[in-house]
């Protein structure tokens, strides 16, 4: 029903992943396939709706209204068997800028922040830039699966008040399982230990899995769980800067309230109110596709690396659209495979060390693009890497 074959030229819209290419690579005809933006159309019936309020003259101070918060609740309701209450949603323009407010407001200078690495760098951001400790619980890897690291979580957890969780997890692409999640969890009430759960990627899972809100495995986690979502990932809306906060404990989210109310952001963007309500009441059948087309760009990826790629490995994909392809194999340093990529192969990946520990000799390619794309990239890592 939508035609996600078709090729968008991108260049001169302002856009990060095209219009930065030579800041960014030194070269402005990588194939960009590393910022987590897609190279979809968003599609009709949220383009409809934001071109329809732009056909009203004034664009004044806007109120995010009832229905707002419904189709939110809705979508949350049908897709995750999550059921939120409308006071429970407060509103950020990011979810980056919501991890920052949330380390203001529930942590001090000096508290220890747990992160998960390999993982979304801008975690690392948000608590070195607030000046607060950084306690590292590293994934494990074994036989190309990663997994928590609960041992060391036990012990960290003593050392920290809040964990940064990606669920499911960028740049891995697990999507947790509900056992591992209430065993995370479990061991966070245990200290006290505050869950900013980042589920930014929650709406891209892929035949076989199922994405478990944290906060609804159980009261006690809840209680002390933040959750990220917006629909900037799920339908291509990140330029509108709309998104959400959930937090059912009461005392915990007027703490977080307060520290909206210092930077006065509670306006919002009045298109992003527009687009985030037309894609969360009308996007199940959008979505479900898209993520089939997602599933067939993996899987010829993955097909590709199996059969034409000796020295390359890709770690299985249970969510979000981003690969993680491990080149370990060729005994090459990171420098030198980001080197051979962005010069031999003109392919503008997420290198891998930028994540954290466990991202060396391993690169991020985005798969939410046209097929012929992900067949280019293909070819232009044979050039390279066969
Ligand atoms: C895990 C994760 N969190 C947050 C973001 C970005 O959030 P925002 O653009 O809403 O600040 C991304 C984007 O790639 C992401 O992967």
């Amino acid at each position: 029903m939508f035609d996600f074959d078709k090729i968008i030229n991108r260049e001169y819209t302002a856009s990060v992943k095209y219009d930065l290419r030579t800041d960014y690579f030194g070269k402005a005809d990588v194939l960009p396939m590393w910022v987590a933006d897609m190279d979809f159309e968003t599609p009709e019936f949220i383009r409809n709706a934001v071109i329809q309020r732009a056909g009203h003259p004034i664009y004044g101070y806007s109120i995010r209204t009832d229905d707002f918060y419904h189709s939110i609740m809705r979508w949350l309701d049908s897709r995750h068997n999550w059921k939120v209450e409308k006071e429970w949603i407060l509103f950020s323009p990011g979810v980056v800028p919501a991890i920052n407010f949330a380390v203001q407001a529930l942590t001090r200078p000096g508290d220890g922040i747990i992160v998960q690495p390999p993982v979304y760098f801008p975690f690392f951001n948000a608590i070195k830039n607030n000046n607060r400790k950084q306690v590292l619980n590293p994934l494990m890897l074994k036989d190309g699966k990663y997994t928590f690291d609960f041992d060391d979580l036990e012990q960290k957890a003593k050392q920290a008040v809040m964990l940064l969780l990606s669920s499911p997890h960028n740049p891995v692409g697990r999507c947790w399982q509900k056992e591992e999640l209430e065993r995370l969890g479990e061991i966070c009430v245990r200290n006290n230990v505050i869950i900013l759960s980042d589920e930014i990627h929650g709406d891209f899972i892929l035949p076989g899995f199922k994405q478990i809100p944290t906060a609804t495995l159980s009261k006690e986690i809840a209680d002390l769980t933040l959750t990220c979502i917006a629909p900037s990932k799920t339908f291509n809306l990140a330029g509108l800067a709309t998104s959400s906060v959930i937090i059912s404990n009461p005392e915990m989210r007027n703490t977080f309230e307060k520290t909206l109310e210092k930077v006065h952001i509670s306006n919002g963007n009045l298109f992003g109110t527009v687009a985030s309500m037309a894609a969360y009441n009308n996007g199940d059948v959008w979505l479900d596709e898209l993520m089939t087309y997602v599933r067939n760009n993996y899987l010829l990826l993955k097909e590709a690396i199996k059969t034409e790629f000796e020295t390359l490995d890709i770690t299985p994909l249970e969510a979000t659209y981003l690969a993680w392809i491990d080149f370990r194999k060729t005994g090459l340093s990171s420098k030198e495979i980001k080197d051979k990529l962005i010069r031999k192969a003109g392919l503008g990946l997420s290198h891998g060390p930028l994540f954290g520990i466990g991202g060396d000799g391993f690169q991020r390619m985005n798969l939410a693009a046209p097929q012929s794309i992900i067949e280019e990239a293909i070819h232009r890592l044979s050039k390279v890497f066969d």
